[in-house]
Order: structure tokens, then sequence, then C-alpha cells
């Protein structure tokens, strides 16, 4: 059976925004697409004070539904679309759904949550911790600019994302940006070490020539750009993706520590990026 294209949504602006990418999304891959609302029971249970919200609380997931559902209608004609209203709490439902995905899509803020935060607990509970990419869509993005970035940093992660990347650029017939960036160590209680900026500079770059090659010869109708700049990570990434319409990340690059599924800089730069975010994981061995 072929695996939909996965949206979840609490009906909230960023969740419609996520609606719409993922229906572009699988419209361009010629897939279904399945949106899900997941009925969270909990914040309404109110200790020692019981309230009889269970058909309130179905009706109104099947009005969100509804309004997705017409919103892929009204925007992408061609998508065969299902519905579905799920019991439980969303992280846990949406992860459960993405053993029978292609990919995962969510907006980046819901309903819920402190205003002032830029991702909600949903989208961190899911990016990352799928075997499946999940994409986190921000609302108001502009029109296309034409460019996928990625970031890769010699992880067999950012392989995957590069890979990833690569396949958006073609189908999207986008112009592909991956960059490096690298940065010395930071040195204060060391200051005899020393290093050759140079020699540093041309290692990196070399590096950067070695990784795109294989791609190159794989996408050779993507016009693709490496690029390895002096930079934290982040900062680059969230700059580059000021003018991207899609932005990917291995789920895990080589920093990571224990047993952290997301590594530090996906989870900043879902935090930070203006465009559209791709977490993608590498395959199981
Ligand atoms: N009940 C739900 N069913 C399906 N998808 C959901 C549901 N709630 C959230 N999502 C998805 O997750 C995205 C992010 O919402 P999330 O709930 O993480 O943010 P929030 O409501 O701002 O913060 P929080 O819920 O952590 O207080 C939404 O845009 C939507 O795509
Ligand atoms: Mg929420």
């Amino acid at each position: 059976m072929t695996q939909p294209v996965i949206v979840g949504t609490d009906g909230s602006r960023a969740a419609t925004a996520a609606v719409e990418w993922a229906a572009g999304d699988a419209a361009r891959k010629g897939l279904p697409l399945r949106i899900v609302h997941a009925v969270d029971r909990l914040p309404y249970e109110i200790a020692r004070y019981p309230i009889p919200v269970e058909d309130q609380l179905d009706r109104a997931g099947r009005r969100i539904l509804e309004d997705a559902e017409q919103v892929v209608r009204e925007t992408h004609p061609v998508v065969r679309v299902t519905t579905a209203l799920i019991e439980g709490d969303p992280s846990r439902v949406l992860r459960q759904e993405a053993g029978n995905a292609a990919q995962i899509v969510v907006g980046s803020r819901g309903h819920g949550g402190f205003a002032g935060m830029l991702l909600g607990s949903v989208s961190m509970h899911v990016a990352g911790q799928v075997d499946v990419p999940v994409v986190v869509v921000r609302p108001g993005v502009s029109a296309p600019h034409g460019l996928v970035v990625v970031g890769v940093d010699g992880s067999d992660e950012a392989g995957t994302a590069l890979t990833y990347a690569f396949e958006e650029a073609r189908r999207r017939d986008c112009r592909l940006l991956a960059l490096y960036a690298w940065q010395l160590p930071v040195h204060a209680f060391a200051p005899e070490i020393t290093y050759d900026i140079d020699e540093v500079r041309k290692a990196q770059e070399d590096y950067v020539a070695d990784t795109l090659r294989a791609h190159r010869d794989r996408y050779p109708d993507v016009r693709a750009e490496m690029r390895a700049v002096c930079a934290h990570p982040v900062a680059a990434l969230v700059e580059a993706g000021e003018k991207a319409d899609l932005l990917v990340v291995g789920s895990r690059g080589r920093g990571a520590v224990g047993a952290a599924v997301l590594g530090s800089v996906s989870r900043a730069v879902l935090h930070h990026a203006h465009c559209a975010v791709a977490v993608v994981r590498p395959p199981r061995d």
C-alpha cells in the first residue's frame, strides 16, 4: 500500500499552514494525504470536577478536520485526501502514525502553550523521534525563493539529509545550497595550541567538495552549490533559511551527546528558522 503524507492539525494558524504545505508535498510526490486530529481529553479533566466534554471535543475535532479537508480541496484539488480523528496525546498519536507514513508534517506552534514560545511541544516530540522525515512548517511564509538549503557536518545523518535535499530540489525544480559550518574549538585553557587557519580552511573546503561530488553525479539536473563557512552552524543555517523554501537538517550530528535524539543544532534550527524545516533521520541498520 502507498504510504501517505500525514499532517497533524489542531486547527491553529500554523497547523493550517502545515496542511497546505503537506498538500503541496503530496501533490508533488503523487501520494495521498491523511489529515489527523488527536482528541486530547487530558486538558479538560479538572481534578475533582467531572465535566461531560466528550461529545463537544469530538464535534470540535470533526470540524477541524472538515476545515482542513476543505483547504486541501481548494488549494490542491488533485490530492486524494482522508481524515482521521484519533483519541490520545497528540505527540504519541503522531509518532504512532509515523509507522505508516511517507512523511509527517506539523506546524511550528498550535493553539496551546506560552505565547512567546517558538516551537510547541508536539512538534518538539515528533521531530527527530520517528523514522520518517518530519517537516515543521511556519505560518506566514512568503513567496517561493526557489532554494533548498541543507546543513552538512560529515555525519551519517547529514548524508541522509543531503540526499533528501537533492530529491526535494529536483522535485521542486529548485537550486540547492549545502552549507557546512565549521569552527575552531574554543581554547581558552590551552592558548599554546595554534592552528594554521589557511590549512584548516583548505581541509574544510576539500571535505565539502568531496561530499558534494557523489551527489552531483547522481543529480546532474540539480543546480547545487556547496559552501564551507566559518560560523556557528545554527546562525549560518538560520540566516540561509531566510531566503529558502525548505531547510533540511539531520536529526543528530557529530556533536550529539548521550541518548539525545535531536542534536542541538537541529533543535535550535527548529526553534529559530523562518522557513519550513525538514528533520531527517538515517535509516536504521
Ligand atoms: N491535537 C492535535 N492533533 C493533531 N496535531 C496536532 C495537535 N496538536 C498539535 N498538533 C500539531 O502540532 C503542531 C504544533 O502544535 P503544539 O501543540 O506543539 O504547539 P502549541 O499548542 O503552541 O504548544 P503546546 O501544545 O506544547 O502547549 C500543530 O501545528 C499541529 O500540526
Ligand atoms: Mg498544542
